[in-house]
């Protein structure tokens, strides 16, 4: 999907012109993708604009900083005022928000340490990301790559450089066909895919990796969780041989961009009938009432967005 460009970057606290928010090629990140960075979700309410788990988000990118020894000059609520100023401000949602923390232009070689750190925040305009058909369910295989293995490089930090594997485990998919692939981890359990977490219903009980299992610690994941347990939906978090995968009544991933979106075939095995399966549903229905305003708030998720307009300008 190409991106949209608005007006507005926010970079360093100030909010500079999109075509500024330039970097030298010889920056730090270019050389040895020294970044971490985040993707948020601003919903588009009738009460107007909000940025679903704002806190949580601007939290683990803080995290991630500090597992890399980053010094950022934000606190996590200077980062998350930040995103609601710049989406404030360019009046685009609902949009995909990006704050990202780089090494920038200083030093050559590896140490980092004597490389300014750059904060950015940018949004735009976005849409289903599996695509439209995603909610009937997608085909996906299980990846040939394995994921980032424990003590290699941090599944915890959502880093720049992670994604060179994702990146392997999505072109692998495509090329093959298939709308996404799941890794497994080092000890052939179910990681995740390139960019969302698994989920698998067995007999009526939800299961999902451990973050030991070389997971991000998903936003989304984490508020699949909440609810699952707030239906009464017996949860557990434990390693999930590959067979399970095809064994499974329902799976299906979660994340920022994918949302819920059910796994109809892996392999080209159905995963249940095929189609969206029961427990996903009502799962969906919570997760999707919330953040659509039809139902309330009531995990406190979602922060508004002071906008000039109700009206978004240019979607
Ligand atoms: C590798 C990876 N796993 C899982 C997720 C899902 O995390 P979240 O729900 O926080 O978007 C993402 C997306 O950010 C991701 O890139």
């Amino acid at each position: 999907m190409a991106i949209a460009k608005t007006e507005n970057i926010w970079h360093n606290g100030k909010l500079i012109p999109w075509d500024d928010a330039c970097l030298h090629v010889m920056s730090h990140v270019v050389n040895y993708g020294s970044s971490v960075f985040e993707g948020v979700r601003c919903y588009s309410l009738p009460s107007g604009p909000a940025i679903f788990r704002a806190n949580e988000h601007i939290q683990r990118l803080v995290d991630s900083a500090k597992i890399y020894r980053i010094d950022v000059d934000f606190t996590r609520d200077e980062i998350v005022a930040g995103m609601l100023e710049v989406v404030g401000r360019n009046g685009v949602w609902p949009c995909y928000v990006r704050p990202i923390i780089l090494r920038g232009y200083g030093e050559a070689g590896v140490n980092p340490f004597n490389s300014p750190t750059e904060v950015y925040i940018a949004n735009y305009a976005w849409g289903k990301y599996l695509g439209s058909d995603a909610e009937q369910g997608v085909d996906v295989c299980v990846s040939s790559w394995t994921r980032i293995a424990p003590n290699t490089l941090p599944a915890m930090a959502k880093s720049g450089a992670n994604y060179m594997n994702s990146q392997l485990i999505k072109m692998e998919a495509i090329i093959n066909g298939y709308a996404e692939g799941i890794a497994l981890d080092a000890n052939g359990y179910v990681s995740e895919g390139s960019g969302e977490n698994v989920f698998v219903v067995r007999n009526g009980v939800l299961q999902t990796a451990p973050l030991g299992n070389s997971v991000l610690p998903g936003i989304t994941r984490d508020s699949v969780l909440t609810i699952a347990k707030d239906l009464g939906i017996p949860v557990v978090e434990q390693g999930i041989p590959r067979e399970m995968l095809y064994l499974a009544d329902e799976v299906f991933f979660t994340g920022t961009a994918a949302e819920i979106t059910p796994i109809r075939s892996i392999d080209k095995i159905s995963v249940g009938k095929g189609t969206i399966g029961a427990i996903t549903k009502q799962i969906q229905r919570e997760f999707y009432g919330i953040v659509g305003g039809d139902k309330p708030d009531r995990f406190n998720w979602l922060t508004p967005v002071p906008v000039r307009s109700k009206q978004p300008v240019g979607v």
